[in-house]
């Protein structure tokens, strides 16, 4: 850094002295069209269920979907993400649920469709929501096995888009998913659906609270470390990018976000293409307890969502986005 000048003629404090101000020389701004809204769905009728993994955060039964929706739209928040919580009954080893038409995610995908378009539906691909064993993908020998489990994904994706997902989102991490997934699309005549790969998804301690929310967490028994990333690597990320990109992918999302704001801006720097950050469920309680305690002030809840796009990220998921939303200019 060059002509930088020195006290006592420069004085760095000048630019912060008032409100306005600082505002006038931001660096990042954060505003709706930042935020991707997760929400909860399960069966029922009429219940606003609440997680005591994530005080604040609550699963609805679908026909309160609806008012969310409208609600994200009129808050002008770009796109929703719906994550089922499948009941027990209906998960068996391979995630059969994932392929019914009439599941949780494909009932509200239908409903919101109907009534809306002026908002992006997100989904996951992997079967974590509805195995028995708690695994996103089909177990050989107590392995997920990579080439089986594509096979139902590329199933379980051409499902959503025929229920008018938009945004399908992989986030099982098999090898080689997005280009098999792409070329079923196009091939079935979604050649405009698009692909948000969780590329860069480590196995992280994480996301708990998330497993006890969509009912997965009591059947896992083990971990996820021989297909979530190892939370020791960091270049590794970008040959996991380099391959989406190459294999179709429009966006690609690095999870978990604060432990990772290193990768997303690693990522950045390295593609042009548009990086996404997903503040995770552990991330979340950490935050939203240390509030409810009195340690934290609200505007934590900005402060951690500005560290991503600092980093480079184009958007956020964030269970703060309902809550967070009327604060942002
Ligand atoms: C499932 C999935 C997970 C999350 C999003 N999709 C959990 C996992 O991989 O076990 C975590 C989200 C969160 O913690 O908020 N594949």
């Amino acid at each position: 850094m060059k002509n930088i000048g020195s006290y006592p003629s420069v004085r760095l404090r000048r630019n912060r002295k008032t409100e306005w101000s600082r505002r006038l020389v931001r660096e990042s701004n954060l505003s709706a069209s930042d935020l991707i809204w997760p929400i909860f769905i399960r069966e029922g009728k009429n219940i606003k269920e609440p997680i005591k993994s994530m005080p604040g955060v609550h699963r609805y039964s679908i026909d309160k979907v609806e008012k969310l929706v409208e609600k994200a739209i009129s808050k002008k928040i770009p796109l929703i993400a719906l994550f089922p919580n499948t009941p027990v009954s209906k998960k068996n080893a391979n995630g059969s649920e994932a392929l019914n038409k009439n599941n949780l995610v494909c009932k509200a995908l239908k409903l919101i469709k109907k009534n809306f378009n002026e908002i992006g539906l997100m989904c996951d691909v992997a079967l974590d929501p509805y195995t028995s064993h708690g695994h996103d993908g089909i177990l050989k020998n107590n392995y997920v096995d990579n080439d089986a489990t594509i096979k139902v994904l590329v199933k379980q994706s051409l499902l959503q888009a025929e229920m008018g997902c938009d945004v399908i989102a992989p986030s099982d991490m098999m090898d080689g998913r997005i280009g098999e997934i792409r070329k079923s699309l196009d091939k079935n005549g979604f050649k405009k659906t698009q692909i948000l790969s969780y590329a860069v998804k480590y196995a992280s301690n994480f996301y708990g609270p998330f497993r006890d929310a969509v009912g997965s967490k009591k059947s896992l028994k083990s971990d996820k470390k021989n297909y979530q990333m190892d939370f020791y690597n960091s270049k590794e990320a970008l040959r996991e990018v380099a391959l989406d990109i190459s294999e179709g992918a429009d966006f690609v999302m690095v999870k978990p976000g604060m432990p990772y704001l290193d990768i997303i801006k690693l990522v950045k720097d390295n593609f042009k293409i548009p990086v996404f950050a997903y503040q995770v469920s552990g991330e979340y309680s950490l935050i939203q307890n240390a509030i409810n305690n009195n340690l934290l002030n609200e505007e934590a809840i900005v402060e951690s969502l500005i560290s991503f796009k600092r980093a480079g990220a184009s958007a956020i998921v964030t269970y703060f986005a309902d809550k967070i939303v009327d604060k942002l200019g």
